[in-house]
């Protein structure tokens, strides 16, 4: 039975898009159970709707982390979901989130990781001008964008670049190793040594 995904937006939602296309053409084996955006005026949850996936807003906004989370986890319980998915998901996870979904909970950040964490990391890339940039699919763990790293692509950064042409590029790798590397942590066809995540 194919294990199940709960995809956590806050935004457009282009990767879940990209993982629900990649789970349609059968480049990955996975069923999305339930897509939950914390922000009620998510483009995503609207997309989510329009390909027939289970989508549901629970607003954020002025409550408790911890509280909020327990919410969070109740519902991805309920939709028995087997692995946790941010995907532009701009909100700080609680500890106990975390720990209750203990490796099994992936992030997409639009950089090659540890380098610029946090916001606006295409806008950070370019001012510190770097040559190459990225996008980094890790495991999440307490603190910022941190965690053991599981899949990582890489793109140049051109003259001429800004920071919606630079996203733009590194958007279109997003999409593609993302649905990868959940195929590779839900085949279970790897071994975590210290921060190194190895496939077998
Ligand atoms: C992506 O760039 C992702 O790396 C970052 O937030 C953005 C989300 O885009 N965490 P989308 O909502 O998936 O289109």
């Amino acid at each position: 039975m194919s294990k199940r995904l709960g995809i956590l937006i806050s935004g457009r939602g282009s990767n879940l898009l990209a993982i629900a296309d990649a789970i349609a053409h059968h480049r990955l084996d996975a069923e999305i159970a339930v897509v939950i955006s914390n922000r009620p005026d998510a483009p995503g949850i609207i997309a989510a709707q329009e390909r027939g996936l289970y989508a549901l807003t629970m607003p954020s906004k002025s409550l408790d982390r911890e509280a909020y989370d327990r919410q969070l986890t109740d519902e991805l319980h309920k939709n028995r979901v087997d692995l946790v998915c941010l995907a532009g998901y701009m909100r700080i996870l609680s500890g106990h989130f975390i720990r209750e979904f203990h490796r099994r909970i992936l992030n997409i950040h639009p950089s090659l990781l540890p380098a610029f964490p946090g916001l606006d990391a295409q806008h950070q890339a370019l001012e510190h001008g770097v040559k190459f940039s990225g996008c980094t699919v890790h495991f999440v763990e307490e603190g910022l964008d941190s965690g053991p790293i599981v899949s990582q692509a890489v793109v140049p950064v051109l003259a001429g670049d800004t920071a919606e042409s630079l996203s733009a590029r590194i958007l279109k790798e997003e999409h593609r190793i993302y649905p990868e590397a959940i195929g590779l942590v839900l085949s279970g066809q790897y071994r975590i040594e210290g921060r190194r995540v190895i496939a077998k």
